[in-house]
């Protein structure tokens, strides 16, 4: 008999002491994601729904961009398991101002109001992205803004902040400079009591792309020493801004004009996708 001998490459791991395991979960994370009927909605909310079925006391609000819910999210929000409310606001498509999922963040918003609840933490989780389990558990370490780093931002690995004696005084970013905070969507959690006050913060439409999240910051904090960087002692990314190539599709007319002459479609399965 042979005996094959194997090379056994050790991967040397850096250890991070994380006291993970005994964080609080009695905050109810609500996590707030507005999706639209484009390329890979359902895939994307599939994936989502994954992930957020294994984290605990999460309220998922899953707001669509258009004028009614749509009974095939519905029901694939039903199958995830996890705790949602589906809503529905629509974008105002005359205005040539930017800024995707502003008039659906902030249906979520208002809705979160209206429950006037006492304790919880709000997370704009875009249905694209990409999160790690652990992302949960971080979040709850907020007491009012929490901060952390993100993956794949334009030209960024991951963008993120320079923090001294435990407080943020600066930030690393490849765009946006003149921002005062220079942080995605993915990258802050804000406690609901942010929500309760007379003003509560919103999103707004602006001429300009890529200012969205420092508009609604500056209305939650005024100066970055109060931002709370939550992921400092964490050596890896916990959230990926992702995105899926948009492919453009065929519809069932242009595949049977292109391919479908020697087919029968009469027996063309047409499926939900
Ligand atoms: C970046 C940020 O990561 C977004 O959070 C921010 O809203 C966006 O820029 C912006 O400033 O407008 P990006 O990946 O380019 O994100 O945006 P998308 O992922 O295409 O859209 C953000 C969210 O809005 C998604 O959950 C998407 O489903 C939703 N969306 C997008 C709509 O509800 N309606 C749309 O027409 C487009
Ligand atoms: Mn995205």
């Amino acid at each position: 008999m042979s005996v094959t001998s194997f090379t056994v490459f050790s991967i040397a791991y850096h250890h991070v002491n994380l006291n993970l395991n005994n964080v609080d979960t009695s905050k109810t994370l609500y996590i707030i994601t507005p999706t639209h009927n484009g390329y890979g909605q359902i895939p994307h909310l599939t994936r989502l729904g994954i992930t957020l079925r294994q984290v605990r006391n999460i309220h998922w609000l899953v707001v669509e961009d258009a004028p009614t819910t749509n009974p095939n999210i519905e029901a694939l929000l039903r199958r995830s398991n996890v705790k949602y409310t589906y809503l529905h606001a629509e974008t105002d498509r005359k205005s040539t101002m930017q800024g995707r999922g502003v008039e659906q963040r902030n249906c979520a918003l208002d809705y979160i109001s209206k429950l006037n609840p006492v304790d919880g933490l709000v997370y704009f989780a875009d249905d694209d992205n990409t999160y790690d389990l652990e992302l949960f558990k971080v979040l709850r370490r907020t007491k009012y803004c929490g901060v952390l780093p993100v993956g794949l931002l334009g030209q960024m690995p991951y963008e993120s902040f320079e923090i001294m004696d435990g407080k943020v005084v600066g930030f690393y970013a490849a765009f946006g400079l003149d921002r005062k905070f220079q942080i995605d969507m993915a990258g802050f959690v804000v406690h609901v009591s942010a929500l309760t006050k007379n003003n509560p913060p919103r999103f707004k439409r602006t001429p300009l792309m890529g200012v969205l999240e420092t508009d609604f910051l500056e209305q939650v904090v005024t100066n970055m020493s109060q931002l709370e960087p939550i992921a400092y002692d964490f050596d890896r990314i916990l959230v990926w801004h992702t995105k899926t190539q948009n492919i453009a599709l065929l519809s069932l007319e242009q595949y049977k004009s292109n391919y479908g002459s020697n087919r029968d479609m009469t027996r063309f399965p047409v499926l939900i996708y």
